[in-house]
């Protein structure tokens, strides 16, 4: 064995030196395969967390109204509204305006349905009960149209595409962050000419139509606001002889959310003639339809 002057074991030394080379190769390695790990488990963490946000939980819920409404309106719109800083209004308007052509109504009504079926579910009246919708105001082909709940514009877009010309549809929302979206959505559906968007509650706007709007009657009443108003503003425009004879009033969600007491007034009462289409609650396997009422005067 080779010795230097001291009488040191050189070879030792290179021996030793290969030892601390090869121990800070394997810590090399060790940190690097401790990353790989680390990352892989995270990545493995948020796929997982991935797949169970949107696609497992909302397979899961769609059953169950109570689960749809808890998971989706509560939970996922709260967190989304945190991250994005935006409301869901303003984040389907930013879907039209990115994919939906100008002036296009069909491509509008196309877009948010697509929206709200892969990204985030919203209480639209939706691809299930929209054809229904489609199909009354196309038979009743109303001259004079209203809606009451009008949100982001979906369904005031479905109804007024279907309108001949000269025909009109008011429609009344009483909360104006939504009012601001709506009106932008149905310029963009080219459907502004049509439409009158009316911002207020509807107990306020309703008495007002025959002398601040001119309307005479309506020939179609699409009801989609909040379930309690659904029975004292049918009487409300009772009352204010905003109904004719044949007057058709189509009611929304009358199973999800359910308006009971409007369903037994509509069904019960020899004023109207009344029958039930089964659907989906927009976007869901959940049991809902629409009432459609005729007034027989
Ligand atoms: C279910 S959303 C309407 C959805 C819309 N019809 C659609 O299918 O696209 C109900 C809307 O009605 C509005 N609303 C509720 N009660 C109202 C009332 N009494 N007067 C006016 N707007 C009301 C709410 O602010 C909400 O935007």
């Amino acid at each position: 064995m080779p010795l230097d002057g001291q009488g040191q074991d050189v070879g030792s030394e290179e021996e030793g030196g290969g030892k601390e080379h090869c121990h800070t190769a394997w810590t090399a390695a060790a940190s690097s395969s401790m990353w790989l790990y680390f990352l892989f488990v995270c990545g493995g963490v948020m796929a997982a967390l991935y797949a169970l946000w949107s696609w497992l939980i909302p397979a899961v819920v769609q059953y169950n109204p109570l689960l749809v409404v808890l998971w989706h309106d509560i939970i996922v719109q709260r967190v989304l509204n945190f991250l994005t800083g935006s409301t869901q209004p303003q984040r389907i308007l930013k879907a039209v305006q990115n994919n939906a052509t100008w002036g296009d109504a069909e491509s509008v009504i196309a877009t948010i349905d697509n929206y709200c079926r892969r990204k985030e579910w919203a209480m639209n009246v939706g691809d299930d009960k929209g054809p229904i919708l489609d199909s009354v105001v196309s038979e009743v082909s109303p001259k004079v149209a209203l809606e009451l709940g009008t949100y982001c514009g979906y369904s005031t877009i479905r109804i007024a595409r279907l309108l001949s010309p000269g025909s009109c549809l008011i429609t009344l929302e009483f909360n104006p962050d939504c009012a601001i979206i709506a009106r932008q959505i149905i310029a963009w559906a080219g459907l502004q000419d049509r439409v009158q968007l009316l911002e207020g509650p509807s107990k306020d706007l309703i008495p007002q139509m025959k002398e601040s709007f001119r309307v005479k009657s309506f020939d179609f009443v699409f009801l989609d606001h909040w379930k309690e108003y659904y029975l004292p503003d049918t009487k409300l425009l009772e009352e204010c002889g905003l109904l004719r004879k044949g007057t058709v009033l189509l009611a929304d969600n009358v199973i999800c959310p359910g308006t009971p007491k409007y369903l037994e007034y509509v069904r019960n009462s020899p004023r109207y003639e009344s029958c039930y289409f089964k659907s989906h609650l927009e976007y869901t396997k959940v049991e809902d339809g629409l009432e459609k009422s005729v007034f027989l005067g």
